[in-house]
């Protein structure tokens, strides 16, 4: 049975003042939610701290943006596993295309970073994903498999996330189709070749989609940018129904 993963990236967004303020309209919109879905937010590291204290007792899960694979050392600007745990982490996201463009992240990287991750019991959400200008080409496929195949290898395939973004629905209103999203997290699953995986989707998510996306038979939640922001719209694709 996959338990669907509700999470929102808030990006370079939300001071830890900002962070509270949302979760005090954001909490009592999720009271109800029921049960069978995860919910997560994954602020800036500056505000995990907070966050970790104002929703113990609450159903919502923490997640970082990355995370490295060394435990500490001389990696200045970068964040490790062990200290995120202190937050009580549950999820890191890695390979998202923000950081795979802006700093060249590569698969090999990345793949580290998973691994690392799953080392000190966080859940990596792998991001994979390919460009306007590979889908026009046709290549969508074979560059998703490569991501794969590198970036999973050697790690636990039943102890991680896949969010499917196509770079080019990020930020721009354009949402993937949700049969070919469906499609392509199908296949992703198929690739990895563990039946349980929890596959998302990520992309111009908003409250006018998310029901018909979650209808989908492959799709097990997504990965949600800008309508994460607002406590009422992350609200109401937290609490999506797929009737
Ligand atoms: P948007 O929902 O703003 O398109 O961002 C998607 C994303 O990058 C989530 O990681």
């Amino acid at each position: 049975m996959r338990k669907p993963v509700i999470a929102g990236n808030w990006k370079m967004h939300m001071t830890c003042a900002d962070a509270l303020q949302f979760l005090d309209s954001f909490v009592p919109l999720v009271s109800g939610t029921p049960t069978d879905r995860h919910i997560v937010i994954a602020p800036p590291f500056t505000a995990l701290s907070t966050l970790a204290e104002k929703i113990k007792g609450t159903s919502i899960k923490l997640s970082s943006q990355n995370v490295h694979w060394e435990d500490q050392g001389a990696y200045t600007a970068e964040v490790s596993p062990k200290m995120l745990m202190e937050f009580n982490t549950t999820y890191s996201i890695v390979g998202h295309s923000e950081p795979r463009k802006y700093f060249s992240e590569s698969d090999e990287q990345i793949n580290r970073r998973a691994r690392s991750a799953q080392a000190h019991g966080l859940i990596p959400i792998v991001c994979v994903g390919e460009s306007d200008h590979q889908r026009e080409r046709g290549e969508e496929e074979r560059v998703i498999r490569r991501q794969i195949e590198q970036g999973l290898e050697d790690t636990d395939t039943n102890k991680l996330v896949v969010a499917y973004e196509p770079i080019w629905a990020i930020g721009t209103g354009k949402t993937c189709e949700s049969k070919e999203a469906n499609r392509i997290c199908g296949l992703i699953r198929k690739w990895v070749g563990t039946s349980d995986l929890i596959v998302q989707y990520g992309g111009s998510v908003k409250p006018s989609n998310i029901d018909e996306l979650m209808s989908m038979s492959d799709i097990d939640g997504v990965l949600v940018g800008g309508a994460s922001l607002q406590p009422e719209s992350f609200a109401r694709i937290v609490n999506y129904t797929n009737q």
